[in-house]
């Protein structure tokens, strides 16, 4: 699958879809601006929710300055949260540059899987909640003017090493 670069690229999908396994052998590390990483930054860890309104600030700063140059930026998030998504395909389209979405289509059950093996899963209800948006997305998606919806299925992302850091 070949995707434009420069571009923005946001990658879409529950916990445990594989959105961070997919970019890491894709992607320069500095392209690759992930939510989990910046709660560890500006909290005690990846998984300290209390730190997710200051990371998301952050994240909106490095999206914005990246694209305003032109460069590669991969959004690593859950992707689910529509206002969040509309607001970086507007930084996209002002600076130019192409807005694609990567949509981890990964089955329900297979999520559940690897949630489970995790060190840390998210919480039962939580994941429900997050297939649940899920779901929905790919009509959302639609509506909202992508230049691209690239739906990735679990079968092309098998081939890439599972040793990666749960980011
Ligand atoms: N995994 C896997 N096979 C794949 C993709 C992922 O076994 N094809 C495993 C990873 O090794 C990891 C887990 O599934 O242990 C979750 O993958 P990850 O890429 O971290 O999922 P994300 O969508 O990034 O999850 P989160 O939203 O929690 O960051
Ligand atoms: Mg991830």
């Amino acid at each position: 699958m070949q995707l434009p670069d420069p571009a923005l690229v946001v990658l879409v999908g529950a916990s445990g879809a594989g959105k961070s396994t997919w970019a890491a052998p894709r992607y320069r590390a500095q392209e690759v601006v992930s939510s989990d990483a910046l709660r560890g930054i500006v909290g005690s860890g990846p998984h300290d929710l209390d730190a997710s309104a200051d990371a998301f600030g952050v994240l909106e700063t490095i999206v914005e300055a990246r694209l305003r140059r032109g460069l590669t930026t991969v959004v690593d998030t859950l992707g689910l949260d529509p206002t969040r998504r509309l607001a970086w395909l507007a930084a996209a389209r002002a600076a130019g540059l192409p807005a694609v979405v990567v949509l981890l289509d990964t089955p329900e059950a297979e999520c559940r899987r690897r949630n489970s093996a995790r060190d840390r899963p998210v919480p039962a209800p939580v994941l429900a909640a997050q297939l649940k948006t899920a779901r929905d997305v790919r009509r959302q998606l639609e509506a909202e003017g992508w230049d691209l919806v690239a739906a990735v299925a679990v079968e092309s992302t098998a081939d890439v090493p599972v040793a990666l850091p749960d980011s």
